[in-house]
């Protein structure tokens, strides 16, 4: 779909996150034309640098971090005419009359604030008094979105202060992938299984997003946030709003975050033998979480596992097992909805009992499976044994895969697009802060310490223990 004309203003637009992720995502937009002829981007930071340095910068980042054959250094040179450079004083009056120049009128304004959370207030501050911005210009604003319920209000409070929540886009870059969004297209675009997507058919849902990668180089950031806020608290919690929530009526902004809120707030407190933290070991040859973090006696979580309850008609008494962490033995993102037994087996206890999983694959192999139960073949009697059902989009979309945006190309078009349904409300960003809360201050007072796991593990024993105790078992971290 075309989008309007637009001038997009990055503030940290040299930063990490602009020259990883935006810029490089929004260079891929322009190769698939989707960047209107005169749309512009407008880096804005602290240093000195003119259009030519930020050009210069930003060639070097599509190099590094978009895929390799996007790379043509024709389409390179054209993207980067689209780009400018202003330095800019967030805190200070500087650079802002020549923001307020360089800004043209009757196209789409958008403000991404790619800076620290506390800069938010005042960046939302300068726009306004500097008629930058107007009553349809959009801000976009990244996590963390503060680190408990005063903080994120506060943060509210600041950007409201200046702009209405239709002109707020908080990303969780969760909401964009493709593979997230299809939950909702299984779910709600299919008849097959919404009628058993309740706590009588289903037993109980595990949610995996499991890393490789360890927290050296991010340590001092980290060790202040813990698996509980840098990926609980977000983008676990969307994919926990996305299987659980009732069908929205329509696909629109409020309609969805209304459904999201509704389970965030049916959440249970949880009680502390429900959850378990973990820091990785060292190895050989790499560092121990403590040491990545530089704090030998730090008690940050580097894994998370949780038996999450949620208190409504649809899911009463069904577990939603969450987990995530840092070193583990995989790369890997997935849902697992693991169905009850059939009520009576037919064949006798002896042809064995067997569940359906319906598995959907966020990352990487995108894909889903539903495992299901066949007679296993040959003459000695009905036995029965499991086999998948298996489908990996990039099989089925064949070409069409390999051009589906990354989450910030998306999310970014769908900010021009003035499309708020992938992106989070306020109400809903606190509310999943109120629900967490609780539990954090709940083990900083039981001066709880995170148990160990060895590095490109499973995560800790006590997580296995937990489903254990239930009569259950987490799938395997695998890719
Ligand atoms: C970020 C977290 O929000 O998400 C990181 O801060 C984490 O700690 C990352 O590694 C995971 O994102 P993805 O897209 O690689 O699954």
């Amino acid at each position: 779909i075309p989008v309007d004309d637009f001038d997009l203003v990055i503030f940290g637009g040299t930063g990490d996150l602009a020259r990883r992720k935006i810029l490089p995502g929004l260079y891929r937009r322009f190769c698939s034309g989707q960047m209107p002829e005169h749309a512009r981007i407008i880096g804005a930071a602290r240093g000195e640098m003119d259009d030519a340095g930020f050009r210069d910068l930003i060639r070097d980042a599509i190099k590094e971090f978009a895929k390799k054959n996007d790379c043509d250094d024709e389409k390179i040179g054209a993207f980067l005419q689209r780009l400018h450079f202003v330095t800019i004083d967030a805190k200070g009056e500087g650079g802002w009359s020549d923001l307020r120049d360089l800004m043209r009128d009757g196209v789409v304004k958008a403000f991404y604030f790619s800076v620290a959370p506390s800069l938010f207030g005042d960046l939302a501050k300068r726009l306004h008094e500097f008629q930058i911005a107007d009553d349809e210009s959009r801000i976009v604003v990244e996590k963390p979105f503060g680190r408990d319920l005063a903080t994120a209000k506060a943060l509210n409070a600041g950007l409201a202060a200046h702009f209405d929540e239709t002109q707020i886009y908080r990303i969780d870059h969760y909401l964009g992938k493709e593979t997230v969004q299809n939950l909702m297209a299984v779910r709600f675009g299919n008849i097959l299984f919404e009628p058993l997507w309740n706590a009588q058919y289903v037993d109980h849902i595990q949610i995996t997003v499991a890393e490789t990668v360890g927290v050296g180089g991010r340590g001092e950031y980290y060790d202040k946030s813990g698996a509980m806020r840098d990926m609980v608290q977000n983008h676990l919690m969307q994919l926990l709003c996305l299987i659980a929530m009732e069908p929205p009526s329509r696909f629109e902004p409020d309609s969805v975050r209304d459904e999201k809120l509704k389970v965030i707030r049916a959440l249970e407190d949880i009680d502390h033998h429900h959850i378990v933290r973990g820091q990785y070991d060292a190895t050989d040859t790499e560092q121990s979480y403590r040491e990545d973090a530089g704090d030998p006696r730090s008690r940050t979580e580097s894994y998370i596992a949780l038996r999450c309850l949620i208190s409504n008609w649809r899911w009463a008494g069904t577990p939603f097992y969450l987990r995530t962490g840092k070193k583990l033995k995989a790369r890997t993102s997935e849902i697992a909805v693991v169905f009850k037994d059939a009520p009576h087996s037919i064949f006798g206890e002896d042809a064995g009992r067997h569940a359906n999983v319906l598995t959907i694959r966020l990352q990487p192999n995108e894909g889903m499976t539903l495992k299901v139960t066949i007679k296993e073949p040959g003459p000695g009697g009905m036995r029965l044994i499991d086999v998948p059902l298996d489908m990996s989009f990039a099989d089925a979309l064949g070409e069409e895969a390999d051009d589906i945006p990354d989450a910030y190309e998306r999310l970014i078009m769908d900010v021009i697009r003035g499309n708020q349904t992938l992106f989070m409300r306020g109400d809903e960003v606190e509310a999943a802060w109120a629900w967490t809360d609780p539990l954090i201050n709940g083990w900083e007072a039981r001066n709880d310490v995170p148990k160990l796991y060895d590095a490109y593990s499973s995560g800790p024993e006590d997580a296995a223990m937990m489903l254990h105790r239930e009569g259950r078992r987490w799938r395997e971290v695998k890719e």
